[in-house]
């Protein structure tokens, strides 16, 4: 959000995912967001979305998404309110999986999976409950790094850790193996080293996203949520009014691109590039420099395999040096190696 600045308006593209980000895009006031996706399931995960911020109070959405807690009745109660605006397709989807309802919307992607496995069975072996809370209480930079050095980092941690992140596990657990195709080198060293940041140089009270992959929800032992910015109240309620200028549709950013006439002034592209070899990352940026706007701008994430503009597109693409490195820094996803952000001139 911040790659893309405060100015209003413009056309932006998405990739759907399970719509976090899409949404978040309509908080920019945008004149339009296309979200698209490969994945139906993304695309039934948007759509639930969507129904949920037309027919709930927030308070349930949170619950429905497992933000916070809800009985798995309440859940299904939601689920039926939402449902008749859903299409068929996510309407399928959703009928088809009843548990993904009651244990909470936000849980029920493989990657998900694979943290719930860790959290349950995994982390216990190294840290307790009562230091995983801890880790998550607020402390000052110094206290964060005294803590990490003489109560996290033990060797049992990062041993459990290079077992369970390695390329092996994950490909097997979390993650399709074809997304390790074009991935070189060890994974769970370079997993590590972010986490380390995200554990010592971010805070981790403040990391929505560590709060989900260690406690299972967004709520906070007394209570208090740690929300992603989509579910922020600001942001929850501009995306609630902009609704109506969100499409999606289940497509290719290539195939979009191949067959939209009108061009887009902004590009969310999560982390695409990584599963493509090199020269179809390219052909890839190539075509999006003939579909943009001069003045677009490209977002997007490496997590393992490095990708960004070749030399060749040097003329028409430029890297954003600063801002790149300074919401690298600041990034709490703290799963990705790398953000790219690029301007089409
Ligand atoms: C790892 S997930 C993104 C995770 C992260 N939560 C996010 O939203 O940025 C990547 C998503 O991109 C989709 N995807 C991958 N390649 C695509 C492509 N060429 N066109 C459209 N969607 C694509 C996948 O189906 C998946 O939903």
């Amino acid at each position: 959000m911040e790659a893309f600045g405060s100015a209003s308006g413009g056309r932006g593209l998405s990739i759907a995912s399970a719509g976090d980000n899409a949404l978040l895009m309509l908080a920019r006031d945008p004149d339009e967001v296309l979200a698209v996706d490969i994945n139906p399931a993304q695309l039934a995960c948007l759509e639930i979305r969507v129904a949920a911020l037309q027919t709930l109070e927030r308070d349930e959405v949170l619950g429905l998404i497992g933000s916070r807690a809800m009985p798995p009745r309440a859940r299904t109660e939601c689920y039926r309110r939402c449902r008749p605006l859903l299409g068929e397709s996510a309407r399928r989807f959703w009928d088809a999986h009843p548990r993904f309802i009651t244990r909470g919307i936000g849980g029920c992607g493989k990657f998900e999976g694979y943290f719930h496995l860790f959290r349950k069975m995994i982390l216990p072996l190294a840290h307790n409950r009562h230091r995983v809370e801890a880790l998550l209480t607020p402390r000052t930079p110094q206290e964060r790094a005294m803590f990490f050095e003489h109560q996290w980092n033990t060797t049992r941690w990062r041993m459990i850790f290079h077992l369970f992140f390695s390329r092996f596990v994950m490909g097997c657990l979390g993650r399709s193996p074809q997304f390790f195709e074009h991935v070189e080198g060890p994974v769970a060293s370079r997993i590590l080293k972010r986490v380390s940041h995200a554990l010592i140089v971010l805070d981790p009270s403040q990391n929505p996203w560590l709060h989900w992959i260690l406690t299972g929800s967004h709520t906070r032992l007394r209570g208090e949520t740690v929300l992603p910015p989509w579910l922020e109240e600001g942001a929850y309620r501009r995306i609630v009014a902009n609704l109506g200028r969100l499409k999606w549709r289940r497509s290719s950013v290539e195939e979009v691109l191949s067959e939209e006439k009108c061009g887009f002034d902004h590009f969310n592209l999560s982390d695409i590039f990584e599963y493509m070899s090199p020269a179809r990352a390219e052909w890839l940026l190539e075509k999006i420099c003939e579909r943009s706007s001069p003045g677009a701008r490209l977002v997007y994430w490496n997590m393992l395999a490095p990708r960004s503009r070749p030399e060749r597109l040097a003329n028409r693409l430029v890297p954003v040096t600063d801002l790149t490195r300074m919401l690298h820094e600041k990034d709490r996803g703290f799963f990705y190696s790398r953000l790219v952000i690029e301007d089409r001139i």
